[in-house]
């Protein structure tokens, strides 16, 4: 069977795109990632992506008068490669609702937080100063409204009391890299859709058992 053509969208280090590079390594995960598009150039992504012999393309925003030309760009870099499912990956910029109802449905970001808690930047320091007990990360398909969307995955971690944001991001981090690959992959084996704004998947299959945290004595 014909992969699923992905597109990753990338602002910096990349290590999410490194685990789909991984996944995609793999002869039968039914994706392949066939652009890699960054609009900061010179970032590590974009030597990952080198790496593996993906296409990359550097579209600095910068150099664009308003979000609107942007996208322009960068659409057309999708579609010059086909592109069926877009991945946002450490994208650090806003979409327009233009770009984003476009691409409806087939526009997925990774949050490291489970939303709707804690959307934005910050986020591993405000789940600590918060005081929540666990953390985590999602999946989702993108809507105009920021970190908004009807949910894919999401993975689950404890914070620690004595936590600190930068032992929490890692922590959520080897989480996402294990979501985000299983997500596209559901995606790609047509077992997602979206009804009623709410994901729906074929042969969904659950996490046995529960946490708690701080655990019971
Ligand atoms: C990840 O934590 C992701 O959830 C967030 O930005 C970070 C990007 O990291 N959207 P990387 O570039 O994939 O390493």
């Amino acid at each position: 069977m014909a992969k699923l053509k992905v597109g990753v969208l990338i602002s910096g280090r990349g290590s999410n795109l490194q685990a789909l590079i991984d996944a995609c390594a793999d002869k039968d995960y039914p994706a392949e990632i066939v652009v890699v598009i960054s609009n900061v150039p010179g970032v590590a992504g974009l030597d990952r992506a080198e790496a593996a012999n993906i296409p990359t393309v550097a579209i600095d925003h910068k150099a664009f008068d308003g979000r609107e030309p942007f996208e322009e760009a960068v659409g057309e870099a999708l579609s010059a490669a086909n592109v069926q499912l877009v991945c946002l990956a450490g994208f650090m910029r806003l979409l327009t609702e233009g770009f984003v109802n476009h691409w409806r449905d087939r526009l997925i970001n990774i949050h490291p937080s489970l939303l709707p808690a804690f959307r934005g930047i910050h986020i591993h320091e405000r789940v600590i100063e918060y005081g929540a007990r666990f953390s985590g990360c999602t999946v989702h398909f993108v809507r105009p409204a920021m970190d908004d969307g009807p949910i894919i995955i999401q993975a689950v971690v404890p914070v620690f009391q004595d936590d600190d944001p930068d032992l929490l991001a890692a922590r959520v981090l080897a989480q996402e890299h294990r979501a985000y690959p299983l997500a596209v992959r559901l995606i790609a084996e047509s077992r997602v859709r979206v009804a009623d704004e709410q994901v729906v998947i074929g042969d969904f299959r659950s996490q046995d058992g529960a946490m708690i945290n701080p655990a019971p004595e």
